[in-house]
């Protein structure tokens, strides 16, 4: 078994020790498991440019190979999440959200990742409809993972660390990955912080230990630690919720499903019925609903566009001129 640590944090900060500790317990677990750690502060993640390279080498029956990344050091990540069966990703939280390199890497890393896309190319491939041959594609990037997230801020409470899990959980659903934990490490504020707590250490070695043993045993359950607020979605456990005004119909952010809203003895009350959680973004059946949604994208904006192609290309064209001549600046 390889198990990978990723802090995104200060080398030998909070990140770094609460991820070490969480590798101490899967070591527990599992004695002779291999285990890395990665830093990735002095890495350099350059963000996606939207090149779309990767999805054109699929349509033409390549690898979607990203071609930044002979520029920089993103393999260098991508190889040792693609080497781990087991996951602990830790992140400070900046501006209520993980720190902007976390992003930089999920943006060309997932998408890329996306179980649902590619298995759609390569049944395409199969049936003659896309070039290229199905078998060549490595599928073992596809392997079964768990991963834990780990979220680290300087306040006191969630309030300031808002978005911190939540958006942690981009990484690991597009390739399906199990999550055993979602963990929000408050007054982190201070460098050694942790030491001072041994309850949050404890946690820790419980989140690496059911990184570990949920790999193979589905009884192993997602890691809710005592003292912590209740989950309100059952599948990613976090507590972000859409209000679709005038309804009483709610939507997980995260894994785009939809509940329902009720007041209960003054309580709010958000239930998610057993047909939408099978259909939660980081399922296959999510993920596909996605691919096809795509697919009905194109179809929609294609002829339209062909039919109006020369008058947009020439009012494009136009518009970038009235801007320079307005406004004056040119990129
Ligand atoms: C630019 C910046 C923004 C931050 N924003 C937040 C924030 O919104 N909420 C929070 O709880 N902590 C915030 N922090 C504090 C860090 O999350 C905290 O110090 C954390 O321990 C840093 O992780 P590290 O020790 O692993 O480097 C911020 C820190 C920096 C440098």
């Amino acid at each position: 078994m390889n198990i990978l640590g990723i802090s995104f944090g200060k080398k030998n900060a909070n990140s770094d020790i609460l991820v070490k500790e969480a590798l101490f317990g899967a070591r527990e677990a599992n004695p002779d498991a291999h285990i890395e750690f990665i830093n990735t502060l002095r890495l350099n993640i350059g963000r996606c440019t939207g090149c779309g390279a990767c999805s054109k080498a699929l349509e033409k029956g390549k690898d979607n190979l990203c071609v930044e990344a002979r520029k920089d050091d993103f393999s260098v990540l991508e190889d040792k999440v693609r080497w781990a069966d087991c996951i602990i990703l830790g992140a400070p939280v900046y501006a209520l959200q993980p720190v902007g390199q976390f992003k930089d890497f999920v943006d060309r890393f997932s998408c890329r990742h996306d179980y649902s896309a590619i298995t759609w190319v390569l049944d395409k491939r199969r049936t003659g409809e896309m070039p290229g041959n199905a078998d060549d594609f490595p599928m073992e990037r596809f392997k079964k993972r768990t991963v834990s997230y780990i979220s680290i801020g300087g306040a006191t409470t969630d309030n300031w660390t808002s978005m911190g899990t939540a958006t942690l959980h981009i990484f690991g659903f597009p390739p399906m990955m199990k999550v055993m934990a979602n963990y929000n490490a408050n007054c982190m504020g201070t460098v050694g912080n942790p030491y001072l707590d041994q309850k949050l250490i404890d946690d820790m070695h419980e989140i690496g230990r059911r990184t570990v043993n949920g790999y193979n045993d589905d009884s192993v359950t997602f890691f809710k630690p005592e003292g912590k607020p209740a989950e309100v979605c059952p599948v990613c456990h976090q507590r972000l919720i859409t209000i679709l005004p005038g309804t009483t119909t709610v939507e997980c952010p995260i894994c785009g499903i939809e509940g329902q809203l009720s007041i209960e003895d003054g309580a709010v009350k958000v239930e998610f019925s057993e047909a939408q959680q099978k259909r939660a973004r980081g399922t296959f059946a999510g993920l596909r609903e996605h691919t096809t949604e795509i697919q009905g994208f194109g179809a929609i904006c294609a002829p339209k566009i062909m039919a109006n192609k020369e008058m947009l290309d020439k009012m494009m064209k136009e518009r970038i001129k009235d801007f320079e001549t307005a406004i004056g600046n040119k990129d």
